[in-house]
């Protein structure tokens, strides 16, 4: 049998409208990335673009709004997983005191970035960009103080410098992201 006209065109329409969406929310992200990295030297365009396209077109995102519920969901995403191996860590015998002090500081640390996190969520969801900001600076501040402990003795090697540059990177999208909404 044939497949009608109309079933073939209705394919075609489906596929067009499909990767009309992709390209779109791809626009979106390069876009973003591009303004952000332009006003913020910190911030790494490669990095922005790898971390936002594959969620944000996964989530069907079309405008700054979506993309910014993304941003702030990967970061609490990012904060736990960076948890979970702080945890681990210290489920390590032996530890050298300072070595493992620095770890409990992280751990709490992060344990408050979280809770900051799904305050900034909530207050993105509200539109209270003010807030989303000032709650997602503090998250980010929880980064660069675990990060900084290690640094206070000479010899001490942070385990987690990669994944604190990821959420500090993770946190600058995001509180550019709120910025372009003033
Ligand atoms: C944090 O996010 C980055 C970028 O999306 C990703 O590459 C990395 O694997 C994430 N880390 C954790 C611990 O989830």
């Amino acid at each position: 049998m044939r497949p009608s006209l109309s079933c073939l065109l209705s394919i075609s329409l489906f596929f067009t409208f499909f990767l009309l969406g992709v390209k779109s929310t791809n626009n979106l992200v390069t876009k973003t990335c591009k303004q952000m990295v332009q006003s913020d030297p910190q911030l790494h365009y490669n990095f922005c673009i790898a971390a936002l396209e594959g969620p944000a077109s996964k989530n069907h995102v079309k405008d700054l709004q979506g993309l910014g519920l993304v941003a702030a969901n990967l970061i609490k995403a990012n904060a736990s997983g960076t948890l979970s191996h702080v945890e681990k860590l210290l489920k390590q015998k032996g530890l050298e005191p300072f070595y493992k002090g620095c770890l409990l500081d992280c751990q709490e640390l992060y344990s408050g970035a979280i809770d900051k996190v799904r305050n900034t969520i909530d207050a993105f969801k509200s539109k209270d960009y003010f807030s989303a900001n000032i709650q997602g600076s503090a998250a980010m501040d929880d980064s660069i103080t675990c990060e900084d402990g290690f640094k206070e003795k000479k010899g001490v090697v942070s385990p987690l410098t990669k994944m604190n540059d990821d959420i500090f990177q993770l946190c600058a999208i995001f509180l550019s992201i709120t910025n372009m909404f003033h």
